[in-house]
């Protein structure tokens, strides 16, 4: 087999964040010690010495884990240059040389970085697909029932590409980690589409605690003007006590199953125990982490979904310090939880953390 590095996708002006979260799981692991680190607009790649070492990597970091990487996988170097003319021959022929390492791929996916540079390409990708299907299924080396790992073509260019695998059970369900949502009809806010996205994130298969919005539970949504996540979670049933001094959007303010309460939320106290408690608060990042963490330790509600802005340079460090109070206060308070946090695709600069209470 060719040797292989491993690549990540990231959102482009996030690549420092994405490499220093898999440098530092890479190191956890044990592996890769001496390797090289590059990056491009929307990706980061990293080449191994030993290079066995991608492909164990790949197994061993755990992708849950991961804040800013959209999609890991491991793939070829892919430096020999496409001929415009053919390119669907070599890169048949690398996919199936790929093939006798890791067995029948069990889905295709053609990939490009998430800049402007990158989108380009996604004619020439869309265009290869089929064609590129046929020579796998062609040459036996296609399963979609098999259970196996994914193939995946990555462009950087329109003369080169990358070809690898993807693991199903750790790394993004999406091509690209690009989760594509058209916002919602009468949808007051595009931050519909951040809960949209976040909710299926949390019920993502490989997830080992999901939780699932739906009818018949409540919800206290601070910082929730217009409201977009209210008027998300009341499509989905839920009774949500929207908390914003600003005002709510007319069709939220209609729904039946939306109360608009204007205090601070900083200082909101729920009288009954929601299922969820939902933060959008613009406001420093520790300062919303120190509610969620108070929340958490008085029981107030079951799941709280949040969201970190990040306007600061020290963005991965500031998600790992707002973690880290989090983890503390509910630590010494001996309070079961999980917490998870992600960059998801409809997040600027900012991320969403997941904090379930509970074993
Ligand atoms: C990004 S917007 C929320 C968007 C909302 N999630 C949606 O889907 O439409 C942030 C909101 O936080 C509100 N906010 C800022 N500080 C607040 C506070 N201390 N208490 C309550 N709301 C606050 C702002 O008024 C603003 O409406």
């Amino acid at each position: 087999m060719l040797p292989l590095q491993l690549f990540a996708f990231c959102r482009p002006g996030f690549e420092s964040e994405c490499q220093s979260e898999l440098e530092a799981a890479v190191i956890q692991k044990g592996g890769g010690v001496g390797g090289a680190w590059r990056s491009d607009p929307g990706y980061v790649v990293f080449k191994t010495n030993n290079p066995d070492d991608a492909a164990v990597l790949a197994q061993k970091i755990s992708f849950n884990q991961l804040v800013f990487t959209r999609h890991l996988l491991v793939g070829d170097e892919g430096v020999e240059p496409l001929s415009p003319e053919d390119r669907l021959t070599p890169l048949c022929l690398r996919l199936e040389s790929m093939a006798t390492g890791v067995g029948p791929f069990s889905e295709l996916r053609l990939g490009w970085p998430d800049d402007e540079k990158g989108r380009v390409l996604a004619p020439l990708g869309r265009a290869l697909h089929e064609r590129i299907l046929n020579c796998l299924q062609q040459n036996n080396i296609y399963d979609p029932q098999g259970g196996g790992v994914r193939a995946e073509v990555v462009f950087l260019s329109s003369v080169q590409a990358l070809v690898g695998y993807s693991l199903p059970y750790n790394s993004s369900n999406r091509p690209m980690g690009i989760v594509r949502l058209r916002s919602p009809h009468n949808a007051p806010s595009r931050s519909a589409l951040k809960l949209l996205e976040a909710l299926e994130w949390l019920t993502q298969p490989g997830n080992s605690h999901p939780v699932r919005a739906h009818s018949g539970q409540t919800a206290v949504d601070l910082g929730a003007a217009p409201g977009g996540w209210s008027w998300v979670m009341a499509q989905r049933g839920v009774r949500v006590t929207a908390v914003d001094r600003a005002d709510l959007a007319d069709q939220v303010i209609a729904s039946k199953m939306i109360t608009h309460i204007r205090e601070n939320g900083f200082h909101f106290r729920p009288q009954v125990i929601p299922h969820w408690l939902l933060c959008d608060i613009v406001d420093k990042p520790r300062k919303v982490a120190d509610l969620i963490a108070r929340w958490g330790v008085h029981g107030w509600c079951r799941n709280a979904l949040f969201n970190l802005k990040l306007p600061m340079k020290k963005r991965r460090e500031e998600v790992l310090l707002c973690r880290a109070r989090i983890v503390d206060t509910l630590s010494e308070n001996r309070i079961p939880f999980h917490l998870q946090f992600r960059q998801l695709y409809h997040d600027r600069e900012e991320v969403t953390g997941i904090l379930r209470l509970g074993k």
